[in-house]
């Protein structure tokens, strides 16, 4: 694979940074993570304003313009032959002595790569997905894309020892979000319900691209808390994600959500995210 880091497209092996990167040392970073399908970057517009946010947010300077990053996105997807899959965009203060503080004239490390990846015809369409709840122990500002990714790590590996293919974070009884996706569920008179934005999950690009269109078709959206104990007698559920597109939630905690199969209103809403997406 060629990569990018810092200026320069080289291949993955020649690809070197500082032991000293803050990215490394403190997490010290941001990132963001975009589709790729048929060869084309998906929400790139929406993934490109969280990253000025998120970076706007920790006081580091993108070192090159969202135009410039969208031109780098685009040549490694190009030179990597990347039909489907996804560009991952780290973005740290730089490198440093160690030093919890850092010096004004540092210079921020700007690194990209792309992955194969699976996306459109996966067997978590008809199958769906199972999630198990454990509890959100991140920070208070998670609308803030930093890769300070301890908590889900450690979420998802409780998930996968139970074999559940997401973790839903629970804070006050109430979901959050996915350890790396947006929840939602459908209520019986067909409403979809997911969380407001705010600084306890993150403002998910695919959650306002697909809310968009689901309101467009006059789809109700009801944008609120909802607890694990009103998830686990939910109609349906599902999640979203720039790796996942739109997947039916079909289990929680072991148990079926409605009938156990995927439903009507999530397979429409992965359909209208699709059309619109190519
Ligand atoms: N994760 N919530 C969290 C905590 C996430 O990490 C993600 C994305 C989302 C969905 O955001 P979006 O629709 O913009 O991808 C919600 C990415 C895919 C990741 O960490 O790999």
């Amino acid at each position: 694979r060629i990569v990018y880091l810092n200026g320069e497209f080289v291949s993955e092996n020649a690809a070197h940074l500082s032991v000293f990167d803050r990215g490394f040392l403190f997490g010290d970073g941001i990132y963001e993570v975009t589709a790729v399908l048929e060869g084309k970057l998906i929400d790139s517009a929406l993934h490109m304003a969280r990253l000025e946010r998120s970076a706007r947010e920790i006081d580091v300077p993108l070192p090159v313009s969202v135009a410039e990053i969208v031109e780098i996105e685009r040549r490694l997807v190009r030179d990597n032959n990347l039909t489907e899959g996804v560009v991952y965009l780290q973005l740290t203060r730089g490198a440093e002595d160690r030093n919890f503080l850092f010096s004004g004239d540092i210079k921020p490390t700007l690194l990209l790569f792309t992955q194969v990846k699976t996306l459109e015809h996966v067997a978590a369409v008809d199958k769906g997905v199972s999630v198990k709840s454990v509890a959100d122990q991140r920070w208070a500002r998670r609308d803030i894309k930093s890769v300070c990714l301890l908590p889900q790590v450690m979420a998802k590996r409780i998930a996968k020892a139970e074999g559940c293919d997401e973790a839903w974070m629970i804070e006050d009884g109430f979901v959050t979000e996915g350890a790396s996706s947006t929840a939602y569920i459908v209520t019986d008179d067909g409403r979809i319900v997911t969380r407001g934005n705010s600084n306890a999950t993150l403002p998910g690009c695919t959650r306002l691209a697909a809310l968009e269109l689901a309101r467009e078709q006059g789809l109700t959206v009801e944008e609120r808390p909802f607890s694990l104990e009103e998830a686990l007698s939910a109609r349906e559920a599902c999640l979203t994600s720039a790796s996942n597109f739109v997947v039916p939630v079909t289990r929680i905690d072991g148990k079926p959500v409605g009938d156990g199969k995927p439903g009507p209103m999530v397979k429409r809403l992965r359909e209208l995210y699709l059309e619109n997406a190519r």
